[in-house]
């Protein structure tokens, strides 16, 4: 027998609800989009996405969303999903006001019965110690007047493999009920396999171990790059070298900086949780620590690198490739690139920046441009345009000095056109 296809309404309709709302209407779900922002619900309506992702921009089109920003529209759906976002504040403490306004609008329009999936990463205890007694105040009990789970999304924009349709998930909940009618909606939608984890804590806790992984991770070969530079070793050979192990080895790779919403941000959740509680996460504090370091790192190996030339960074022109934290993507938040250039313009050099996604923000118009104009170039973020950069092209522009800061460009053909090449640790 068929099972019955609910109506759903996804609260937060950016990189990681806008796919989850088109792949719940792929589906064939009734799906309602609730968000704060008007331009993008005018958008999202008339088919248009708000985000350069492939997945929204062929699908989006096909599918019947009714995006609103009047939340009268979760007293209809039999499902409610919160992601909305989660962050830091100037002090990296967790930010969990989003978390508490989509919850609020659920409890303002509830319906009883509803399942409540938070897919916001949030740290072990959010669901417990912040949503349930956000439904107690109002009177609503958990497991008898709604149920209530929680489903970390993985997604990763620019992604051409995995996406929201095929990632694995897991999935906790507050019950046994609860964890099953979640379970049931994600096989419905996900081809993925989906795990049922035996608390909500745990499933909670997976996003920020996955995360808080890869931020050690990096910072590890960060830390190698900042040796290996002062040992006179290439650490992408070491890493590369490595990584020919068929077993126990991860490849991480170093760079002028880590960003974006998800790997800058979740650990500080679990670090300040576990801090209530008692524990210190020295480890993980080291690791942002070092990530946090890179932009500085970056900007002294600019400079050391300019005085072999004997060229101060003082007056002289850098010309910065990228602007968003990752390839082929729009997206700026915790972009390191916005720390460079505070330091750039700390250290009185002249800073231009393309960046072929952010055109709004650039202040040239094309790569050319930027290469005719600048003394030295600092490649911020390895898009696909600049990985094809050939040295010649910036040799006939004058360009003396390059610093990928991604360590994605030929070194031995920058060097062997006679300009100065410094990658990160290489
Ligand atoms: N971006 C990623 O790659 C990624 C991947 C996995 C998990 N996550 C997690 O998913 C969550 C969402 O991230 P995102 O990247 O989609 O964020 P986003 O900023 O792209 O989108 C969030 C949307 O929520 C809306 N919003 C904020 N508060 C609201 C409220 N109270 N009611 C209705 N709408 C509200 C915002 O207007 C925005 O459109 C975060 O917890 C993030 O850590 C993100």
């Amino acid at each position: 027998m068929q099972k019955k296809k609910p109506s759903v309404c996804i609260i937060g309709l950016g990189y990681v609800g806008l796919p989850l709302a088109v792949q719940s209407a792929l589906k064939g779900y009734q799906v309602y989009g609730l968000d704060n922002d008007s331009e993008k619900i005018k958008k999202i309506n008339s088919g248009k996405s708000p985000i350069q992702e492939e997945f929204l921009e062929i699908n989006l089109p096909k599918v019947n969303i009714h995006a609103t920003t009047n939340a009268k529209v979760i007293r209809q759906c039999d499902v409610s999903i919160v992601c909305v976002p989660t962050p830091v504040d100037e002090k990296k403490i967790p930010d969990l006001s989003p978390v508490r306004g989509a919850v609020e609008s659920i409890i303002k329009n509830f319906r009883k019965g509803q399942l409540v999936i938070i897919e916001s990463t949030i740290n072990p205890g959010v669901c417990e110690e912040v949503v349930e007694p956000l439904f107690a105040a109002a009177g609503y009990k958990v497991n008898t007047d709604y149920y209530l789970a929680h489903c970390p999304e993985r997604i990763n924009p620019g992604d051409s493999k995995w996406n929201v349709t095929n990632i694995n998930r897991v999935v906790g909940a507050s019950d046994k009920k609860g964890l099953q009618m979640a379970a049931d909606f994600y096989e419905n939608i996900v081809d993925g396999q989906i795990m049922q984890m035996s608390s909500i804590r745990e499933a909670e806790a997976v996003k920020i171990v996955e995360n808080s992984f890869r931020d050690i991770n990096i910072a590890f070969v960060n830390e190698l790059a900042k040796s290996f530079d002062k040992l006179g070793i290439d650490v992408v050979e070491v890493i590369k070298g490595a990584a020919t192990k068929p077993f126990s080895f991860m490849a991480h790779w170093p760079s002028c900086g880590v960003g974006g919403h998800c790997i800058p941000v979740d650990p500080y959740y679990l670090i300040e949780r576990a801090k209530l509680s008692g524990f210190d996460h020295e480890f993980m504090k080291i690791a942002r620590k070092v990530n946090l370091s890179m932009p500085d790192y970056t900007i002294e190996l600019l400079q050391d690198t300019l005085n072999e030339i004997k060229m101060p960074l003082n007056g002289t022109t850098v010309g910065v490739l990228g602007l968003s934290y990752k390839a082929n993507v729009s997206d700026l938040r915790e972009s390191p690139v916005k720390e460079l250039l505070k330091l750039l313009k700390k250290n009185k050099a002249k800073a231009l920046v393309f960046d072929p996604f952010v055109l709004e923000k650039s202040t040239v118009k094309s790569l050319s441009e930027l290469f005719k104009k600048s003394d030295a170039i600092l490649l911020a973020t390895d898009h696909n345009e600049f990985k094809k950069i050939k040295p010649n092209d910036l040799k006939k522009y004058g360009v003396k000095v390059v610093i990928d800061g991604k360590n994605c460009l030929d070194k031995a053909a920058i060097k062997k056109a006679g300009l100065v090449y410094k990658g990160i640790g290489r």
